[in-house]
């Protein structure tokens, strides 16, 4: 057994709150830091205050024993060894990640170290940044030789987040002293021992004792770099796909095919290849537009991100314009909307590419009824409903006398919906998919005009309309 290690996890996001129940469930005692009073005592009651798989069972399991949370990041730093960081860095006017909080952060961390003490960028972070934290603690009077900086960068997905972060691809510790290294490497001596997999009650996943994930310990710089150049690549491949399904579409050709066919290339690889409204979210958006920025700072030139997000937000554009194609005109029609979350299985809406949809189509003098399974609270904090936006609390409520119904968001139930039922609810039977949810040809046979991404659009032929000749 692993020796349990005393950590800190600054912030609860997201990145932060999974970080902190994933290391007590690997058995380490964890103190979870935060300066929001009101999120601190929400997470003592036991309230999770995000929609993520495994979390509420591991927080229940954790609560004030291997977790605790607290508003103190100076008792914090004094009780642990390994002090997490995993504040927002959010976009500033620049397109640069801003980074105030991660410097207040240090600063107050610097205040109060009494021993050596490892320091973990969690967030993402442009390459520079360990420097500046080294800088801000050395400032604040602290010696060099008592702390070192590492990066730790987490590869999490929303919805999928404590089982990516027990079962990762790889962990990445970049760290430039072997004192700070071992420590990290204890920290995940659970999962890369595979000790972990082998516990009755362990979170299942792809990694096993017999297949543990590798850990690459790099330069902190290299991997500051690998977190942002995983998040550009990924974002690459999705607009390189979605370029190929207007190419596909303007060729009559069908863009799952083509994904199928270079994706089976195995140094391409099958994932990332799903073409859609584009891709959104509190991390890819803000990433590239963080990197590039990186970038132009140290002279280099990387226009190639720019043309990513060119890509990307004109794959809205050519939605709207879909529709367009299938109503003419858009003033006064009564649209149902599927989806608001920027993807399936989560209730995040920032950066949704469905949100900004909503409101391209609210300008048009659209009427719009949406439903998402659930992302309708936040969906209703940023739009609120009016006289032309309504929210629904079904599918079908949606879809009843819509003109047109737009599936906008990836959720599992919007892939299963009774066509027959759908067919008689809607004025017209018209489909438009941003997801490639549905085969055409079974959305011809059940008689709906049916246009997706890069696929021929299929409309049936009416026979009980007859032309007087
Ligand atoms: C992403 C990365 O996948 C994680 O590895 C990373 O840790 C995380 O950002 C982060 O930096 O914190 P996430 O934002 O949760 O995770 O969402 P993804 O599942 O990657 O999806 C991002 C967007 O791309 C969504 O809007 C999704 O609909 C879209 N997407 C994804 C596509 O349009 N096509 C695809 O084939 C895949």
């Amino acid at each position: 057994m692993a020796e349990p290690v005393q950590i800190a996890v600054v912030g609860s996001g997201y990145v932060g709150l999974v970080a902190a129940v994933c290391f007590a469930e690997m058995g380490h005692s964890v103190i979870c830091v935060d300066n929001d009073e009101r999120k601190v005592a929400a997470l003592q009651g036991g309230d999770t205050l995000i929609h993520e798989n495994y979390l509420p069972e591991l927080l229940e399991r954790y609560r004030n024993t291997g977790v605790r949370f607290m508003t103190d990041l100076g008792e914090a730093t004094r009780a642990c060894q390994a002090i997490f960081v995993a504040v927002g860095t959010p976009q500033s006017e620049t397109g640069d990640a801003d980074l105030s909080y991660v410097e207040a952060v240090a600063s107050e961390i610097a205040r109060s170290i009494d021993g050596y003490k490892v320091i973990i960028e969690k967030s993402t972070v442009p390459v520079y940044t360990n420097e500046w934290i080294r800088r801000v603690i050395e400032r604040n009077g602290v010696h060099r030789e008592a702390f070192d900086v590492v990066s730790n960068p987490e590869f999490l997905r929303e919805g999928t987040a404590v089982e990516d972060f027990l079962h990762p691809d790889r962990i990445v510790i970049g760290a430039d002293s072997k004192r700070a290294s071992d420590l990290l490497s204890a920290i995940y001596a659970p999962l890369t021992g595979g000790e972990y997999y082998d516990r009755p009650d362990a979170i299942a996943g792809c990694c096993s004792a017999l297949k543990p994930p590798p850990s690459l310990l790099t330069s902190t710089k290299s991997a500051e770099i690998i977190k942002h150049a995983s998040n550009a690549f990924l974002a690459l491949k999705i607009s390189f796909i979605n370029a190929v399904s207007n190419l596909c579409e303007a060729a009559d050709a069908n863009v799952e095919q083509v994904a199928q066919g270079i994706g089976l290339d195995s140094r391409i690889g099958p994932k990332f290849l799903r073409p859609g409204i584009g891709y959104g979210g509190s991390c890819f958006p803000k990433d590239i537009a963080a990197f590039r920025s990186v970038g132009e700072q140290m002279g280099v030139d990387f226009n190639l991100l720019s043309e990513v997000e060119k890509i990307n937000d004109n794959q809205k554009k050519r939605f709207l314009g879909k529709v367009r194609s299938a109503l003419w005109t858009l003033r006064g029609k009564r649209l149902a909307v599927l989806g608001l979350a920027f993807k399936g299985d989560t209730d995040d809406i920032r950066e949704s590419p469905a949100i900004d949809l909503v409101e391209m189509l609210l300008a048009e003098g659209c009427m719009v009824v949406a439903f998402d399974p659930a992302a309708m609270e936040r969906a209703q904090a940023k739009l609120p409903p009016s006289a032309q936006l309504r929210y629904a609390n079904s599918i079908d409520e949606a879809a009843a006398d819509a003109d047109a119904l737009l599936i906008l968001t990836d959720w599992r139930e919007f892939a299963r919906i009774d066509l027959m039922q759908l067919h008689t609810l809607m004025r017209y039977p018209i489909i438009i998919d941003g997801r490639n949810l549905y085969d055409p040809q079974r959305m011809l046979e059940s008689g709906f005009t049916y246009l997706s991404i890069g696929r021929p659009s299929a409309t049936p032929v009416r026979e009980d309309v007859k032309l007087a000749v």
